[in-house]
């Protein structure tokens, strides 16, 4: 059986990851099984630069094939803000209230007829031999003027999905993590991780 490390701490995270990698002979480990795991400041500038910089950290370390991940939020009126800064789009420390409570203010400012928007995750894949491989998932939406809905995380009760009528945050997690930015990222290297690791 091969080994993948999943660099991630968030549970929510872990938990779609090992459903789209269900039926695999792939044996999952994350950072909650190490007790060093690399901590990694995202310093790039791009999706890919950090997903490949978490990445390559945790392939330093252990050697072992990996996968790490990053997102942002693009909001077109804003000229694809916050993006790669999404997690500090108020403050280095800020919640994700106080990152919501500033997109708001920051949209309503903007034509109300200008609200497009997307997540967009970036996966990076180390395989057993230390090669990176990448892939890219997004979900389309649009920014609404309040937050709506109790689930999910991040900008999710502000995050419509037009087709549902709904925001992310408003949708079960196993809905949500069916049609998810990261879900597509995951799909589209799942071909990439089954075959190296075969
Ligand atoms: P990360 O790269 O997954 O840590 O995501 C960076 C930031 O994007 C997070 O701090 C959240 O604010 C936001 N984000 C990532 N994924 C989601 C999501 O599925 N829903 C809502 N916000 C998200």
């Amino acid at each position: 059986m091969s080994t993948l490390i999943i660099a991630t701490n968030n549970q929510d995270k872990l938990k779609e990851i090992k459903h789209i990698l269900e039926g695999t002979d792939i044996k999952i480990l994350s950072a909650s099984d190490y007790e060093d795991f690399p901590d990694v400041e995202e310093t790039g500038v791009t999706l890919e630069e950090n997903a490949l910089l978490k990445a390559r950290a945790v392939w330093g370390k252990y050697h072992l094939p990996c996968v790490a991940d990053d997102t942002g939020l693009e909001v077109d009126c804003l000229d694809g803000e916050p993006g790669v800064y999404s997690s500090r789009y108020a403050g280095e420390d800020a919640t994700y209230e106080d990152n919501c409570r500033k997109l708001l203010s920051v949209v309503a400012i903007e034509p109300a007829d200008d609200r497009a928007a997307r997540f967009r995750t970036v996966v990076a894949f180390i395989d057993s031999e230390g090669k990176s491989h990448t892939a890219e998932g997004k979900i389309e939406g649009e920014i609404i003027d309040e937050k709506r809905g109790d689930n999910g995380f991040g900008y999710d009760p502000v995050f419509l999905v037009p087709e549902l009528g709904k925001t992310l945050a408003e949708l079960p997690s196993e809905q949500k993590n069916k049609i998810s930015h990261r879900h597509n990222a995951l799909a589209n290297i799942l071909p990439v991780i089954k075959s190296r690791l075969a």
